[in-house]
């Protein structure tokens, strides 16, 4: 039987678990292509280290990109970072070979000089575990709905923040535990404030916006809130007024511009979305034909993501049996991508969660109230919690729809305030 040979680059959480599924499914692999999928050599940092998969004496290991290429015929790339990542992919292409890769980092900063590359080339590049690790989000947006304009597209997209936000709102856990058990289960970066600051969430963002959309949409332009700020305080408020703290990545047309980026947000309970939990992501498609789809599964972890990693090795096999010339690896026919007309964040619209924190005296609640009429930001619905004495008290003001640019003008009023007593903590409301 004919073998595919695979280079692989990285044999951390997700290098062990393609193995793991490779060896596991090997019987229905083989039924489906007709070939054998063989990881033939592994590139690391330290040979001498214990893996989580045993591969068995013929598989040679190297810590030389270089020799990583010779003799195989996919190039998978499961090492992240930029550097190595990104010369060890053109090295591939170089060489005619096609690559599957699972870093989002590396396609949001240097994609668009990977598509023009491997077009260049003709060769493949796959990247369906970059994005919502185990859902098939790319292929989803790239084939399943390629006919529909994606009207709005809005999820949860990192497995280690929702992690957190799940331990902390249902087992009342600190942000620093659920953090440290998220990188103890391999959700986690090699850098965790990727997860927790929201720019593994706005990689990712930025990798979907292109599928979706065919245009490119600047890391450098998203907004980019992470949970850091998320207290436990406002977990258990926002569970009072019925909501459930979230982090989301939207994307939307706003009359023919792009409006995206990643906030905490507040999500209510009985929303699809409220209810995922642990290490799921989920990510909500309004098509203009389709309506609205909703995708839920594993965002993170060693299977679910070595799942999508082999999809694409599979993909990739049967296109070289298939004798494909030129791979369309963007979805748009690997023209080059414009940039998107991008909305200026100042000018998009949301309602607002408003925690303040005040001295308690009488005419602060006037003062304020004065300042959002003052600023168009209108009321939905206000609570001041507090003990008399106490040095500054939460007041917390959820708003209508409103302008960002209105809501941070109200604020810079108010926190100037000699009341304030620590700055306003202001999420997005869903
Ligand atoms: P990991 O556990 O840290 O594994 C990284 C592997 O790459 C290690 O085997 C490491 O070698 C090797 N490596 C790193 N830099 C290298 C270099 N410069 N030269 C040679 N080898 C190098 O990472 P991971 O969690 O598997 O993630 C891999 C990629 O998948 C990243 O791009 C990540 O963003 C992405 N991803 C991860 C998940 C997840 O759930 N973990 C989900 C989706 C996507 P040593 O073992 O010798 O140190
Ligand atoms: N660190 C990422 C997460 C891995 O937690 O979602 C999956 O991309």
């Amino acid at each position: 039987m004919d073998v595919i040979k695979l280079g692989l680059g990285g044999f951390g959480t997700v290098g062990s678990g393609l193995a793991k599924i490779l060896d596991a499914n090997a019987g229905r692999i083989e039924k489906r292509l007709g070939k054998r999928i063989k990881i033939t050599k592994v590139l690391v940092r330290d040979p001498s280290k214990k893996r989580a998969f045993d591969l068995g004496p013929d598989v040679a290991f190297t810590t030389d990109p270089k020799e990583l290429i010779e003799g195989v015929d996919i190039v998978v790339e499961l090492m992240g970072g930029l550097d190595t990542a990104r010369q060890l992919i053109l090295d591939a292409f170089a060489h005619g070979k096609h690559v599957v890769t699972a870093n989002k980092h590396l396609l949001a900063e240097h994609g668009l000089e990977l598509f023009e590359a491997a077009a260049e080339n003709n060769v493949g590049l796959m990247f369906e575990a970059s994005c919502a690790g185990g859902i098939p989000i790319v292929q989803t947006l790239k084939e399943s709905l390629a006919g529909d304009e994606i009207v709005k597209m809005l999820g949860i997209m990192n497995g280690t923040a929702n992690y957190i936000l799940s331990e902390m709102t249902t087992k009342g856990m600190d942000f620093a535990s659920a953090l440290a058990d998220a990188q103890d289960l391999g959700y986690a970066e090699a850098d965790p404030t990727f997860d927790i600051e929201g720019l593994d969430t706005a990689h990712k963002l930025c990798v979907l916006i292109r599928m979706a959309y065919g245009m490119d949409y600047p890391l450098a332009d998203i907004p980019i809130q992470g949970i850091t700020g998320v207290t436990p305080m406002d977990i258990e408020y926002a569970r009072e007024f019925g909501y459930r703290v979230k982090l989301l990545a939207h994307v939307q047309e706003v009359d023919g511009a792009l409006e995206a980026g990643v906030h905490p947000a507040l999500v209510p309970y009985t929303y699809l979305l409220a209810r995922v939990g642990g290490n799921y992501n989920a990510v909500r498609l309004e098509g203009n034909a389709v309506g609205s789809i909703m995708l839920h599964g594993q965002g993170a972890g060693d299977l679910p993501t070595g799942s999508a990693v082999l999809a694409d090795i599979m993909n990739l096999a049967r296109k070289v049996e298939d004798g494909c010339v030129r791979p369309d690896n963007t979805g748009f026919g690997n023209r080059p991508m414009a940039k998107a007309r991008v909305l200026p964040p100042e000018e998009a619209e949301s309602k607002y969660y408003f925690r303040f924190t005040v001295s308690d005296r009488t005419g602060v609640m006037a003062t304020i109230t004065k300042s959002m009429a003052d600023h168009g930001v209108s009321i939905a619905q206000a609570v001041q919690k507090g003990e008399a004495g106490a040095e500054g008290v939460p007041l917390v003001i959820i708003s209508h729809e409103t302008p960002a640019k209105a809501a941070e003008a109200m604020i810079a009023e108010v926190d100037a305030m000699d009341f304030s007593v620590e700055p306003c903590v202001k999420f997005r409301i869903l």
